[in-house]
């Protein structure tokens, strides 16, 4: 009894060993299906967190994407697809991508399969169908997709939307273009003013020399004529006290001497002519003129001249250039900044009865400057800023074309200098224009 008590009490633990064996298999397994349940779990959402972030990423571009298989059917189409064409990317799952297109881009778009073999297609121009059917033009991108086996399957076509930017961007040409034709042809207008008006000066200018050059002709003429019968008379035979008398009456020794004077004149004032057309020449601005060092004053000197000389009420005038001031720049550009600013001076002090101007040069360290002040009623200081604008103007309809100053402005520029507009303590507008020194 008690070998059998003792026997079943043997089977009786080992049974029980086993099945606690079997529960703690069990517990352990269950523990692990846990774990690999959660494990999944964390993938699961760690992937649909992805799927999230791609759809956001293709939701948010605003350039079209679109996914096929290697036959060209669609797998994936973004927001941007579904916005041009109107259909879900639902709906457009598996159809032919060309469907997309436009009959127009069918033979570019079949030849997208091909092509992707050996190279990417760049920036191809195609029309995809919009929703109310009209075309949508697409700088296109298309590329080849692997697998993670590096097999060929499918394509990749990322298109951009260029009508809407080619067009703005056409129409800003186009104003832009016209605008730049009307500045130039203003600046035109201003330079072909400004030069009317020094044709008033530069034809005073030459009416000098041009006279006197004249009146020499007609003497020289004069003295041709009496040389010649002299000469004559020599011929004749005419001789002694006959010959001396008609020496005397002919004034011959005043002609002889004379003679070398005059045509010295003449030809001085042929030079002078020679001199003011060289002058107008640069003026006028057609060839272009090297940036150099230069001496100032003579540049000075004659703009100021030409202006004052046109102007209807001339005013006295105080120049302090010293002589071997220099500065770099072109000569053309700085005579024709004097021309606007003195003509702007004497404008200015129209109505006054004593205008006066003075005009002064100095060495600043590296700069140039080269100042002209007027006796006027100054500028008020809010257009200080303002008389460089183009337009500005405060002169009447006709008079004043608000251009002199803001093409001065970008003269002095081109040259590496400046000009400034201030006002003096005194009273008058003081106009400085800074160039850079030798
Ligand atoms: N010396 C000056 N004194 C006072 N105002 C001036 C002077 N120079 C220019 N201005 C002002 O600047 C404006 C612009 O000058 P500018 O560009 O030469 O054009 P415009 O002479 O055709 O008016 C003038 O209308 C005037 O109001
Ligand atoms: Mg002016």
């Amino acid at each position: 009894m008690s070998r059998l008590g003792s026997d079943n009490q043997a089977q009786g633990s080992s049974g029980e060993e086993a099945w606690i064996e079997v529960i703690q298999k069990m517990d352990l397994v269950y523990a692990d299906l846990v774990h690999y349940q959660v494990e999944l779990e964390e993938k699961n959402s760690a992937l649909e967190e992805a799927q999230r972030f791609i759809e956001s990423v293709q939701a948010s571009m605003t350039d079209v994407l679109i996914v096929c298989d290697i036959q060209g059917r669609i797998q994936q189409a973004n927001t941007a697809l579904e916005r041009i064409t109107g259909r879900t990317a639902r709906a457009l799952l598996n159809h032919s991508f060309k469907e997309l297109f436009a009959e127009s881009s069918q033979v570019l778009v079949d030849g997208f399969a091909d092509k992707i073999r050996s190279e990417t297609v760049y920036d191809c121009e195609v029309n995809l169908i919009s929703a109310d059917g009209t075309p949508t033009p697409l700088a296109m991108n298309c590329s080849s997709r692997y697998d993670h086996e590096g097999r060929l399957v499918g394509m990749v076509l990322i298109g951009r939307p260029v009508g809407e930017l080619r067009r703005a961007y056409e129409k800003l040409h186009a104003t832009h273009k016209e605008l730049k034709q009307a500045q130039e042809q203003l600046v035109h207008s201003e330079k072909m003013a400004s030069l009317g008006r020094l044709v008033a000066g530069v034809a005073h200018e030459l009416n000098n020399p041009i006279s006197f050059v004249f009146g020499n002709m007609h003497a020289l003429k004069r003295y041709g004529e009496r040389i010649t019968r002299y000469l004559d008379a020599i011929h004749a035979g005419v001789d002694g006290e006959a010959l001396a008398a008609q020496r005397r009456e002919l004034k011959i020794d005043h002609i002889l001497s004379d003679i070398g004077s005059l045509i010295d004149g003449t030809l001085e004032g042929a030079e002078r002519v020679s001199n003011i057309v060289q002058d107008l020449r640069r003026f006028s601005g057609n060839q272009q003129e090297d940036i150099k060092p230069f001496r100032l004053a003579p540049v000075v000197i004659t703009a100021v001249d030409w202006v004052v000389k046109a102007a209807r009420r001339k005013p006295e005038v105080r120049l302090e250039i010293p002589d071997e001031l220099r500065a770099v720049g072109t000569k053309g550009l700085v005579h024709q900044i004097l021309v606007n600013l003195v003509q702007n001076a004497i404008d200015v002090m129209e109505p006054m009865d004593d205008p006066r101007l003075v005009i002064r040069g100095w060495q600043d360290r590296d700069d140039v400057h080269i100042e002209v002040r007027d006796f006027g009623p100054g500028i008020p200081p809010a257009d200080l800023m303002r008389v460089f604008d183009p337009f500005f103007t405060t002169k009447d309809v006709g008079k004043g074309t608000g251009l002199g100053l803001y093409i001065s402005y970008g003269l002095a520029n081109d040259q590496g200098g400046s000009l400034v507009a201030s006002n003096h303590a005194d009273g008058g507008a003081v106009f400085t224009l800074i160039l850079r020194s030798v």
